[in-house]
């Protein structure tokens, strides 16, 4: 049986801020091309999660065209979707945001974990009601790759 892997993605700025509350802010907090393409080259031909917050401000429809979207409800059972894309080849991506990241972090053992870290030459916006992703080292991750790009470093991290 070929089960897929259960990966997270995510980008963080400094102290691993992630965005800002929605609905006081939009969400988003920065932009880099450079990232969103390191994005795009992991989670393409795969399956993305989102939570419902995240989803009203992600192209949902734009990444249809590639990408298995897949916008959690409280009735979603991820054990269903790992049955659906067994055999597929695709791997499933928590893409946030802070409530769902935290929450399967908090019930799941994710097969990797992958963290563009900003540079602090990228201009990151101030929120409001600043949200942080949790320290994974601290639910048992170890860094075990990381690569530098100009704008970020990608790292990954595995239990
Ligand atoms: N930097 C990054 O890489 C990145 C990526 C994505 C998002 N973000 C940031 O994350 C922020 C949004 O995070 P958020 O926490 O407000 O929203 P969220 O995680 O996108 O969505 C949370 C909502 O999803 C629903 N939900 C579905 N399944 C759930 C489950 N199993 N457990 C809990 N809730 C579940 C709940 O809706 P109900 O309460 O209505 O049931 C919950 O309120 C934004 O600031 C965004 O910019 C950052």
């Amino acid at each position: 049986m070929n089960k897929p892997k259960l990966n997270m993605i995510v980008c963080v700025g400094k102290d691993n801020l992630i965005g800002d509350k929605v609905p006081e802010g939009n969400g988003l907090l920065w932009h880099s091309m450079e990232e969103l393409n390191y994005y795009k080259s992991k989670t393409i031909g795969n399956v993305v999660l989102f939570g419902e917050n995240t989803a009203k401000y992600v192209p949902l429809n734009l990444m249809k065209k590639n990408r298995e979207v897949i916008v959690l409800t409280l009735d979603t059972k991820i054990e269903d979707i790992m049955k659906k894309y067994e055999e597929s080849g695709k791997d499933i991506f928590i893409c946030g945001g802070y409530t769902i990241y935290k929450y399967f972090l908090d019930n799941y053992n994710i097969d990797e974990i992958y963290i563009s870290k900003l540079k602090p030459h990228v201009e990151v916006a101030k929120a409001k009601n600043p949200l942080y992703f949790p320290d994974v080292e601290k639910y048992g991750y170890k860094l075990i790759s990381e690569t530098e790009y100009n704008d970020f470093t990608a790292c990954i991290y595995k239990k």
